[in-house]
């Protein structure tokens, strides 16, 4: 594990996107696992703007989110189809039938995970996928649980989550209180996993999965065991690690 820590998150957002860069840079038909939330926005702004300088194009990449929620048309402003649009995807040359994203109002929810599953299969492995990190420590909408699911599946949001992520929303909107996520192993195939951590309310949290024991109800402890993980944290969310 490599852990990196910036003392500005301007510093921290260039960082994680020339990772992401070079990735595409040297595989251009790379596969990227996208993250959605606070955390990959200023990411996603220093993407465009190697894209812009004409540093990297993303015509033939093929990417992956990790998650939906349930219940929201890709088209609802809440919707993580609709934030990747305006934060990444409307603004480069990537091709939309390459950009694959659960879809949150399918009919057969199990049916919709088990083809997702297979979609990142037949893409082959995802290069690198981009990680950000719940305060009760899930990853993806993996959340603490006795037993975690290994592939796509369908999730209920704990209330923790529901209330983190209310701030996305109107006061008369209900945060969807289920998700399409990414399994913990299919997010562990990936050959690279980079996990961004911003902000002093998550150093607690990142030393506890970094630093504690490996268990399920700490999802993100289990990337402990990946062996090319790397690990971008501003100096509040790194205080308390080594
Ligand atoms: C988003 C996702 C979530 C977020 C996490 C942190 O696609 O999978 O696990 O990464 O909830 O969210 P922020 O970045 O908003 O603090």
């Amino acid at each position: 594990m490599n852990i990196l820590k910036f003392n500005s998150e301007a510093k921290l957002n260039e960082a994680a996107a020339r990772i992401i860069t070079s990735t595409v840079q040297v595989n251009p038909s790379a596969v990227l696992g996208l993250a959605t939330g606070g955390t990959p926005i200023g990411i996603y702004k220093e993407l465009v703007k190697d894209y812009n300088e004409g540093l990297v194009s993303f015509s033939r990449v093929t990417t992956f989110n990790l998650d939906e929620y349930v219940g929201l048309s890709p088209d609802h402003h809440q919707s993580y189809s609709h934030y990747m649009k305006e934060n990444l995807f409307n603004h480069v040359d990537i091709v939309a039938e390459r950009t694959n994203i659960p879809f949150g109002l399918a009919d057969q929810l199990e049916e919709e995970c088990r083809q997702y599953d297979e979609r990142i299969e037949a893409a082959g492995r995802i290069d690198i996928q981009l990680l950000g990190l719940g305060h009760n420590g899930h990853i993806g909408f993996n959340e603490p649980e006795d037993e975690l699911s290994s592939s796509t599946h369908v999730v209920n949001l704990a209330e923790e989550t529901k209330q983190a992520n209310a701030r996305f929303f109107t006061e008369t909107e209900e945060v969807p209180s289920q998700a399409i996520t990414m399994g913990v192993g299919t997010i562990l195939k990936a050959k690279m996993l980079m996990l961004v951590v911003k902000g002093a309310d998550k150093a607690e949290i990142v030393k506890r999965a970094l630093t504690g024991p490996v268990t399920t109800q700490c999802p993100a402890s289990l990337l402990q065991t990946h062996p090319n993980l790397v690990v971008l944290v501003d100096e509040a969310a790194g205080s308390l690690l080594p």
